[in-house]
């Protein structure tokens, strides 16, 4: 056994893997964490939300300050073009709860939480690619009639 060239090829394997294990991608990811909260009044505690330009994923955590369940005082948080809001909330509220108020396979949707009830909490992850920097985008919260009172402002950039 040549041990000198089963030693290099040793070598070779670990420098190969060491190599593989770094992913550029992820070094420069940048994870924006956004924090929000509905009520049992109907409301989100912020008219606006920012994420910064340089964010490459956006992360929204939705807490339910309140004490009412899903079915009497749901909420979500969902973001759309400001331009698709009202027709994405219609055919939320037509979906049902059974389908957290959002169509299923709504591409106006460009993320949402799931639907909660008082005392819980949820988030959502999505890339920051699927905004464009500065476009006019809203949130809302799609239980029916509650996108009335909430819903905001959403900035990227
Ligand atoms: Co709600």
């Amino acid at each position: 056994m040549d041990l000198r060239r089963s030693s290099l090829s040793a070598l070779a394997l670990t420098a190969a893997w060491l190599c593989g294990g770094i992913a550029p991608v992820q070094a420069a990811d940048k994870v924006c964490k956004l924090e929000i909260a509905g009520n049992d009044l109907m409301q989100f505690d912020k008219k606006e939300l920012t994420a910064p330009a340089d964010c490459t994923q956006i992360e929204v955590t939705l807490t339910h300050t309140g004490k009412l369940p899903m079915a009497a005082m749901g909420h979500d948080w969902a973001l759309v073009k400001s331009d698709d809001l009202t027709a994405v909330a219609n055919a939320g509220a037509a979906a049902g709860l059974q389908s957290n108020y959002i169509q299923p396979g709504d591409k106006r949707v460009i993320a949402a939480t799931k639907m909660i009830g008082g005392g819980q909490s949820t988030s959502v992850t999505f890339p920051a690619s699927l905004l464009m920097k500065g476009g006019s985008y809203m949130y809302l919260c799609t239980f029916p009639g509650h996108n009335a009172l909430m819903r905001g402002k959403f900035n990227f950039g």
